[in-house]
Formats: structure tokens, C-alpha cells, sequence
């Protein structure tokens, strides 16, 4: 799908352009930010360059076809039917899980996340002065589960909410149906929200499949928030556009009642425009996409098993992220971070920053092309043998 890698230095991308500041050198192979060295389909470039055509760029409004596409890919991959009605932009995921936060709890109140988990979830929860409870997921023989005991003993009459990631980033979990079911009706006895960042659903590998929470029942919908976007799947998350899908209306107006003050769910003629096409004619793309990360994934677990055995990865279900356990290197998380960016010359996201059970291990991104992965295994291997481990 890639062969040759596209140079994006000096394009203002995160990825690249910040690594002297992240990693405090630039001779790294950068494969931390989520997000892919792919060029975007075809069919979003087109669609872009029809409407950078007309010379005005005015104040936007959502087109009937926004909802439309949004409402058609939504029920042709998880069989899930929403309606308009229930559809909020948001220019971003971790904005609406700050939204839904801040609208839909008091301070004080207790909101559950489940480690290690992605950051910005620690801060949504922190940040707004609510108080964290956490609910490790369970790690046993290489495999994470949701710990349903830990979690029906931290909940308390404060707690409000648990900010649900699935697909789980970093683990690459895609939760079954008993374990959403399961964890649908603990909500609902509880009288708890759940805000279902689902980002990911895409960006699964079979025989696994995603299934929304909120699509299990008219109970779990009315209780949900799920934050779902074209960002990760079709590689365009610089545009900032997502679709927040609340079916209860008390909630939605909350939530909505922040989004309109802050004027900021009339979303932009671009980000639009390329929801879209990605949703409207994105498919075939999507289709050899995961056929090219799932080969990456399988290329780089096969070469580490066989080159590396001090590191297993976990096999992930979605998600083009790799969690690896370094735990064998017998490193504290500050050497091993070292090590990664100082002799194995690679930027990797720190384990730790997950949350304190992920340390010991570090994060990959492999939406790149075969040869850089080739080349920064190598150089992760000839670090680890160096060191003599
Ligand atoms: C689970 C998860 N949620 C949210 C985001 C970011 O979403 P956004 O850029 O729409 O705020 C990411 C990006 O890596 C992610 O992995």
C-alpha cells in the first residue's frame, strides 16, 4: 500500500515536526502520535479540492448528506440505526469527553476509567476537579479483560460516569458482547453514564467485531455517549471533525448546551467535506488498509517473537498500536525510555503515561511503510543485544 515513505518534516505535523521537543533529539524514528504515514483515500483528496475550488470559506452549517453519511456508515458496519436527531459535532473526541464531563457531573463526583488507558482520559476526569477511580483492566496470560469485580467494588453513590475506550487504546481489546453487556447493566444499577470513546471501531481485525455499546439496547442507549469519527479510520484528524451521538435527549442537551455556548459544533467546510467523502466512498480503501496494517502488525510480532524475545507484544484486536511489555529488560519505565529514544534511536509513547500499570511497557504505532518498520526493529534489536539481553 506504501512503499515509499512520505516526507512529512516540515509539514507542521506532530509526529515529526515535534519530535526535538518531545524526545529531545531528532535522530529517532518517530512511532508514537496515533496516526498514520498514509496518504488519505483518493476520494477525501477529490472531495477537498472540489470545495477549496469556490473561494469563499464562510461560516459553515452541516448538510443533510453530513447526517446522512454519518447515519448510513454507522448502520452498515455495526448494524446499529441512530437517527439525526441524536448526532452532535464535536471538533474532537477528547473535547466531547471533556464536554460530557464537565455537563454531565458535579464536582466532586467520582467518574471510572480502566488502565492502562489512553491520557487525555486521566485529565478529562482531573482536570475538571471530579475525583479519578480507577479500574485496571486485568492482564493474565498475555490478554486483558475488564476486572468486573474491582469494578463493582469501586463504585460508590458519587460515582457518575466511566469513560469507556473500545477499541481499548493501548491493548488493542475489542470487548465482546458479554463483557459490554455485562458492563451496560452494572452502569444502569448504578445509575452511572457511560461516555464510550469508540474511535477506533473501524480499525478491527477479524474475527473480531466492533459492537457500539449503545446498540445492545434502548437501556444502554439512554445512558451512553458515544464519540465516533472518520480521524483514525481514513487518517484525517488534523481536520478535527467527530460525530457524538447521544440518543437521550435530558443528556444530549447538556451536552449540547456547552457545544453551542462555546459555538463550536458548526464544525468547518473542510473537516465536513471530508467526513463525507470518507464515509460516502471510503470502503474499498478501508478494505486494503487493514488488510496492510494487520500484515504490519503480523510482520512486526513475527520478527520480535523470533529476534526479540525479551519484548511480547500483545495481540492486538484493532488499533494500528502495538503494546509492548519490556518487563523482561528489567529496566525502571525512566531507563527504559532511555534506552528506546538513547540506543535504540526510536520514538515510542511511554507505557507509563497510561497510567501507573503501564509501566514496564511502551506503545508502537505501525501505520507506517514496511521499510522503516524493518529498520527500527533493527535497531531495537541490535540495542537490546548490545545491552546483552
Ligand atoms: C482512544 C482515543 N480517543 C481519542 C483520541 C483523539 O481524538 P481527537 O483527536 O478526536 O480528540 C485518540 C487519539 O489517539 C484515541 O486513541
Amino acid at each position: 500500500m506504501i512503499r515509499r515513505m512520505i516526507n512529512r518534516y516540515n509539514t507542521d505535523c506532530l509526529k515529526f515536526d515535534a519530535v526535538e521537543e518531545v524526545f529531545g533529539t531528532k535522530d529517532i524514528i518517530p512511532l508514537w502520535v496515533a496516526d498514520m504515514d498514509i496518504s488519505a483515500p483518493n476520494v477525501i483528496r477529490r472531495a477537498l479540492r472540489q470545495r477549496v475550488k469556490h473561494p469563499i470559506y464562510g461560516y459553515s452549517i452541516h448538510n443533510e448528506c453530513f447526517f446522512k453519511t454519518i447515519i448510513s456508515w454507522i448502520k452498515d458496519r455495526f448494524e446499529w440505526e441512530i437517527e439525526k436527531e441524536w448526532i452532535t459535532c464535536s471538533p474532537g473526541i477528547v473535547p466531547a469527553i471533556n464536554i460530557a464531563v464537565m455537563s454531565m457531573t458535579e464536582k466532586g463526583d467520582e467518574i471510572i476509567i480502566q488502565p492502562p488507558v489512553y491520557p487525555p482520559f486521566f485529565n478529562a476526569v482531573t482536570d475538571h476537579d471530579r475525583s479519578l477511580i480507577t479500574n485496571p483492566l486485568k492482564y493474565e496470560n498475555g490478554r486483558y479483560t475488564i476486572d468486573f469485580d474491582d469494578l463493582k467494588k469501586k463504585i460508590s453513590a458519587k460515582t457518575k460516569m466511566i469513560i469507556l475506550c473500545n477499541p481499548h487504546n493501548p491493548v488493542g481489546r475489542v470487548f465482546s458482547k458479554d463483557e459490554l453487556t455485562e458492563l451496560g447493566n452494572i452502569c444502569i444499577e448504578n445509575n452511572i453514564i457511560i461516555v464510550s470513546d469508540e474511535i477506533h471501531a473501524d480499525i478491527v481485525y477479524e474475527p473480531h467485531i466492533h459492537i457500539p455499546i449503545a446498540s445492545l439496547s434502548k437501556e444502554f442507549s439512554d445512558i451512553t455517549v458515544t464519540c465516533m469519527a472518520p480521524s483514525k479510520t481514513f487518517n484525517i484528524a488534523g481536520f478535527a471533525t467527530s460525530e457524538i451521538i447521544i440518543e437521550n435527549e435530558e443528556i444530549r442537551n447538556k451536552f449540547r448546551y456547552i457545544t453551542q455556548t462555546l459555538h463550536i459544533c458548526g464544525g468547518n467546510i473542510i473537516g465536513d467535506a471530508a467526513l463525507i467523502a470518507a464515509y460516502d466512498k471510503g470502503k474499498p480503501w478501508l478494505k486494503r488498509t487493514l488488510k496492510f496494517l494487520k500484515e504490519n502488525i503480523d510482520f512486526v510480532m513475527d520478527y520480535v517473537k523470533e529476534n526479540i524475545p525479551s519484548i511480547k507484544i500483545i495481540d492486538p484486536e484493532s488499533t494500528f498500536l502495538l503494546w509492548l511489555d519490556c518487563r523482561e529488560l528489567g529496566m525502571s519505565q525512566k531507563e527504559l525510555t532511555d534506552f528506546f529514544v538513547k540506543e535504540a534511536h526510536l520514538g515510542l509513547n511511554d507505557g507509563a503515561m497510561f497510567g501507573e500499570c503501564g509501566e514496564g511497557f511502551m506503545r508502537m504505532n505501525i501505520g507506517t511503510c514496511r521499510r522503516t518498520l524493518k529498520k527500527a526493529l533493527k535497531q531495537l534489536k541490535d540495542a537490546v543485544e548490545k545491552k546483552g539481553l
